[in-house]
């Protein structure tokens, strides 16, 4: 390469890069794209303006940015998809755009209106657009996140923010089947908590007990409530559903679990099979007389729960092609990819 420019070595790398990409091995890691987007709010402006798409690579922080000092940090979790005729979909990307407005509320920090966020994820898709993977061979998720980058030192709220959008094509979540333990120890939420939001700091308090558990064989963990100890919450990254007879049940939300964007379609679609769909606390004990458990989210999709171990005892679930889970997945993500009619103006062609 000794002959080549910097911006042509640079460019022979990413050709090199793309080429290297296995549509049909992706996991859940980061693979580098193209283009960020990133928008500011300053203390003088009083708002979030001049928002550009750079180069993906590192960001400078002040040392004493709240983001890293005090985690006041939210982000969100969206998927663009591949269809047969090579258009590119969204998928309630609105919702999203809600979701981080009533965070950042919560956490005390301004956010991008909703048409900034959905402006945001379309330009840095559009600028990625040849990382969203081919039809049907996985999806481009996009992160975006709203991050403290004032200088703090005192515990308070920051003065300037940064909300920035990232993307990496992706495949399945979990690979292999989902087998959870139930953490009767740790707690992910407390009720006043921030359970409720995809505030930053939610995710890495549960490292401890999820590398415990991945290290005697388990997938991922199922969160009990804080409070009583007897209700199931959610997993470390995915919301749960249970199902007997016609009824389909999931927690109720309050505050200490997720409003899953998927639960929420899940839901729809479920009650227009014909089911009746409950948000309700639902007790520990009833997972074992469920005939069927599946996870729900963003990066999960929809995935059946191969078994659940609560105190040393097993239960395990029906999997494969005759489960509502995958009924569900092949409804969810027809709509997704424009194979299924969208009849309820969930996806955005861009
Ligand atoms: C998502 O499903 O988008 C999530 O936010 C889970 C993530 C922590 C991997």
């Amino acid at each position: 390469m000794g002959s080549l420019s910097k911006q042509e070595q640079v460019e022979c790398r990413e050709k090199a890069e793309y080429a290297n990409v296995n549509w049909d091995e992706l996991g859940f890691a980061l693979t580098k794209t193209d283009y960020m987007y990133v928008m500011n709010f300053t203390e003088e402006e009083q708002k979030f303006f001049n928002g550009t798409l750079t180069r993906f690579g590192n960001i400078e922080m002040c040392p004493s940015s709240g983001i890293l000092n005090y985690g006041q940090g939210l982000f969100e979790g969206l998927k663009a998809y591949r269809k047969e005729d090579e258009g590119i979909l969204l998928f309630r990307p609105q919702e999203n755009a809600l979701r981080m407005k009533m965070g950042a509320d919560r956490m005390c920090m301004p956010s991008p209106t909703v048409d900034q966020f959905i402006d945001a994820v379309k330009k840095t898709v559009l600028a990625n657009k040849r990382w969203v993977p081919p039809y049907g061979r996985g999806s481009l998720y996009v992160r975006p996140l709203l991050m403290a980058t004032g200088r703090n030192l005192g515990v308070k709220p920051s003065s300037d923010y940064t909300f920035l959008v990232y993307a990496s094509p992706v495949g399945n979540y979990h690979k292999g089947d989902l087998n959870l333990m139930v953490e009767d120890y740790v707690h992910r939420a407390i009720p006043g908590g921030t359970g409720g939001i995809k505030a930053v700091t939610n995710y890495s308090p549960v490292y401890k007990p999820l590398t415990e558990a991945k290290a005697k064989g388990f997938s991922d963990l199922l969160f009990l409530d804080a409070l009583t100890g007897s209700n199931i919450e959610e997993g470390s990254a995915c919301n749960i559903f249970i199902l007997k007879g016609n009824v389909i049940s999931t927690p109720t939300t309050h505050g200490t679990i997720l409003p899953g964007i998927t639960r929420k379609s899940i839901m729809e679609i479920a009650s227009d099979f014909g089911y009746q769909v409950e948000e309700r606390a639902i007790q520990i004990k009833e997972v074992f007389d469920a005939e069927e458990v599946f996870c729900t989210g963003t990066a999960m999709v929809v995935k059946s729960v191969a078994s659940i171990t609560y105190q040393g005892k097993r239960i395990g679930y029906k999997l494969g092609a005759e489960t509502l889970a995958q009924k569900l997945h092949a409804t969810l993500t027809g709509i997704q990819t424009g194979l299924i009619e969208d009849k309820l103006g969930w996806t955005t062609l861009i």
